[in-house]
């Protein structure tokens, strides 16, 4: 059975992406600021507490992987915060917060994971979630558009950098996503979310378990020619050149 570490594992995409993966057959250690709590056998999942911003957390994690399950096959990249506020308003801890947890983090993430991904034996896979919003810019978002753009080019820098070894790594970049993270403005801003929407060519939000479907992709053989790539899976969001908005009839 591969193995497998999410991080941002008790909500959204990567409690998501954690179910599907057990779903597929991994064994799964989660990661989250508090423990995951799931429910699936003890010899199939741990979740474990940390902070991926801190480097002793993230080998912590990794050397759960590794004593629990056996080897480290499989890494989805996951735990972000986002903020919004003009470049003279944001407080600079919160920039260094988003930089933190949604570029740091990966980085962090990733030489936590790569020696145990040298020693595995089977196919492996590392998926960064980026997001749009690394593809982009967006209107107050600058400190988010900054990380996940550098979230972009890490990925594809260690796909070259890792490549001759076997390990690929990608980027998932989502749209807009029905999480803990996008309440706020499903529930206190309807109009701006309704903007948001019908700036979307299939007038929807994306479901957590859309954008888990794209990591368990990416991160299983059937991707094996797939690397250095940042997947949109976003409704059509960025397939547009930004100068007319898509029809507002949905279908
Ligand atoms: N929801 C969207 O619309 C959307 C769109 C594009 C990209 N994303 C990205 O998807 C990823 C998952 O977000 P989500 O939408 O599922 O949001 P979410 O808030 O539901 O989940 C994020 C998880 O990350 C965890 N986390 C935050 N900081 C952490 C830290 N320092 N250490 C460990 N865990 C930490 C949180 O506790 C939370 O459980 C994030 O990287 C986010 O930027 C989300």
């Amino acid at each position: 059975m591969p193995v497998a570490l999410v991080t941002g594992a008790g909500s959204g995409i990567g409690l998501a992406t954690v179910l599907r993966l057990l779903d597929e057959g991994y064994k799964v250690v989660g990661v989250d600021l508090q423990a995951p709590q799931i429910d699936a056998e003890p010899d199939r999942f741990a979740g474990i507490p940390a902070d991926v911003t801190e480097q002793a957390d993230n080998e912590r994690a990794v050397s759960e992987a590794v004593n629990r399950f056996g080897s480290l096959d499989a890494v989805a990249l996951n735990a972000g915060v986002t903020g919004s506020g003009a470049i003279d308003a944001l407080p600079i801890e919160t920039y260094e917060r988003i930089l933190a947890v949604d570029l740091t983090g990966p980085v962090l993430g990733m030489r936590a994971a790569i020696g145990a991904l040298r020693a595995s034996r089977g196919p492996r896979s590392v998926v960064v979630t980026a997001s749009t919003s690394g593809l982009g810019g967006d209107p107050g978002m600058w400190a988010y558009n900054a990380a996940k753009a550098g979230a972009v080019n890490l990925v594809r820098s260690l796909a070259l950098e890792l490549g001759a070894e076997g390990i690929r790594v990608n980027a998932v970049c989502p749209g807009p996503t029905v999480t803990a993270m996008t309440s706020r403005l499903r529930d206190t801003a309807p109009e701006a979310a309704g903007r948001l929407i019908a700036a979307i060519p299939l007038h929807r939000w994306g479901q957590p378990e859309e954008i888990a479907e794209a990591i368990a992709f990416l991160l299983s053989p059937k991707a094996s020619f797939i690397s250095g790539v940042a997947l949109p899976v976003d409704g059509g969001v960025t397939a547009t050149t930004g100068q007319f908005l898509p029809s507002s009839s949905p279908a």
